[in-house]
Formats: C-alpha cells, sequence, structure tokens
C-alpha cells in the first residue's frame, strides 16, 4: 500500500532533519517564481534548497525542476537559468523539457508575447536509473517507408520498415490548466497530468516521490493511485491542510 507523510515547515530545515542522504529516487517540485505570487509567508533559500535536494536524491535519482520567469520592464528575470547552472554545479546532469500550456491566460503585460511555457529541469544524479519512456501515437502509423530518419529516432523497425503505432514523445508536453477539479485556494497548482506523467517516466511502483514545496499536494495526489510513496513539505498550514484532504481522497493509501 502506497503510503505518505506531510509537514508543515520550512523545507531546508524538514529536508535536514527527515531525510536520509541518497535516499529519495524522484522529487518533483516547483519553487516560488521570483516575486510573482504571495503565498502565506515564506522565506526561499534556493542555495540551500538546490543542496539539500542533491544531498538526499539516490545515486541515478532524478529531481524534475519546475519553473518560469518574472518578465519585468521588458526582460525576463533569467532565474529559471541561474538555477539550472547551479544544480549543474552541483554535480547535477541537466536535460531541459518544457512545460506548455494550452489555454495561456491572456497577458496583461503587453511586453512580450503571451507567456505560454516553463521550463522542466530534468535534474539527475548520474545516468537516470529509470526511464519509462512515455509515447505518443505515431502520425503516420502502419506506413511502409524507406526512410533512414524514421530508424534513427527509433519509430521505424524490421526489414519492412513500417513506421510503429507509437513513437517517444518529444520534450515539449502540453497541458490545459484550471478545470472543475479544484475546490481549494492555491494559485499555482501542478495540472494533474503533468505530475502523473513525471511520476511514470521517472519511478517505479513502490518508489518514493519527495516534493518539499508540495502546495495542495498535486504530486502526491497523483503518487499514491501509481502506487508510489508520498512526502510533502510546505511551509504553509493552510496548503498542508488542502494537501491532506486532497491524499484522503486519492486511493489507494495509508498514512505512515
Ligand atoms: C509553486 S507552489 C507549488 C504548488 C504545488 N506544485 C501544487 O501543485 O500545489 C510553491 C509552494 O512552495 C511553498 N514554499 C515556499 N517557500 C517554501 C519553503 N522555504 N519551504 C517550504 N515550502 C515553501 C509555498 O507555500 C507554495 O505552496
Amino acid at each position: 500500500m502506497a503510503s505518505w507523510q506531510l509537514t508543515v515547515g520550512e523545507c531546508v530545515q524538514v529536508m535536514a532533519a527527515q531525510i536520509e542522504d541518497n535516499s529519495i529516487p524522484l522529487t518533483i517540485t516547483s519553487p516560488p517564481y521570483d516575486d510573482l505570487r504571495a503565498y502565506h509567508g515564506y522565506t526561499f533559500d534556493f542555495p540551500a534548497i538546490a543542496a539539500q535536494l542533491w544531498r538526499v536524491t539516490r545515486p541515478g535519482g532524478v529531481v524534475v525542476w519546475i519553473v518560469r520567469d518574472q518578465v519585468a520592464r521588458f526582460t525576463e528575470s533569467c532565474t529559471s537559468f541561474e538555477q539550472a547552472l547551479f544544480f549543474r554545479s552541483l554535480g547535477f546532469l541537466v536535460n531541459t523539457m518544457i512545460y506548455a500550456v494550452r489555454n495561456p491566460k491572456p497577458n496583461p503585460q503587453r511586453i512580450s508575447y503571451t507567456p505560454q511555457f516553463e521550463f522542466m529541469f530534468v535534474l539527475s544524479k548520474g545516468k537516470p536509473a529509470v526511464t519509462n519512456w512515455l509515447t505518443e501515437p505515431s502520425k503516420y502509423a502502419g506506413i511502409s517507408t524507406n526512410g533512414s530518419n524514421g530508424r534513427a529516432q527509433g519509430y521505424i523497425q524490421g526489414k519492412n520498415r513500417t513506421i510503429q503505432a507509437h513513437k517517444r514523445r518529444g520534450n515539449i508536453w502540453w497541458y490545459s490548466v484550471g478545470g472543475s477539479r479544484r475546490s481549494d485556494s492555491h494559485p499555482a497548482p501542478f495540472p494533474p497530468g503533468l505530475a502523473r506523467d513525471h511520476i511514470l517516466a521517472w519511478s517505479h511502483p513502490g518508489d518514493t516521490v519527495l516534493d518539499p514545496l508540495c502546495g495542495r499536494g498535486t504530486v502526491g495526489e497523483e503518487a499514491l493511485p501509481l502506487g508510489r510513496h508520498f512526502i510533502g513539505i510546505d511551509v504553509s498550514a493552510v496548503y498542508v491542510a488542502e494537501a491532506e484532504r486532497n491524499l484522503q481522497g486519492a486511493k489507494p493509501h495509508e498514512q505512515m
């Protein structure tokens, strides 16, 4: 049975006190984006959080760090790039993916094209131990071809060179945001599908998934039904109470 543990607290302190070195196979998380939103009061020490993530991640483990920059005075903050380079300086391998929004909000600032994506930095402590490559239907499934390009990309196999029904996904993943499922107050929840896809891609059933900035607990809500254990931390008691309710609604589960 998948189990879960939620803690109200500052995540650097909680990780330092509760999580062993080299123990976590997968973290999926998202920091406050510059000062875009006011949460229920926080201090955010990025270098200390990154160092804790390096410490707790087990060899071959993955951290998915999802982040967007503030845009002001005609420039992005570039915080996301700085964070990716800092993770690399700690020793993480860095692969950049994009979370693209199908239904972005109109851009009130009119100083750039409508923001429609966020970075998903897939950081691994050495070669990832789990790579369950997600696939999508091939547009040209069943068609015979001589194309060497398709063979190189892995969606054409064998001598007959027939395009397979499914191919490996690209590194831009699309989601819609909002919707009727949300009844709680968090201003920036993950789309459930985004959390689910990363859980499936980088972990096995029975693994533990960590979100040290867990908000309303979306990662846990998706992890438990997939047979993964969940550890969530948030500085806000309000959000942790919401996460608690959401995890209780996710089946099957039992509390640690
Ligand atoms: C972008 S939100 C995460 C939302 C989450 N992915 C979800 O689906 O609900 C970032 C969260 O980090 C929390 N937070 C900010 N600084 C923190 C810190 N130092 N320690 C723990 N939580 C923190 C905020 O309260 C906020 O809920």
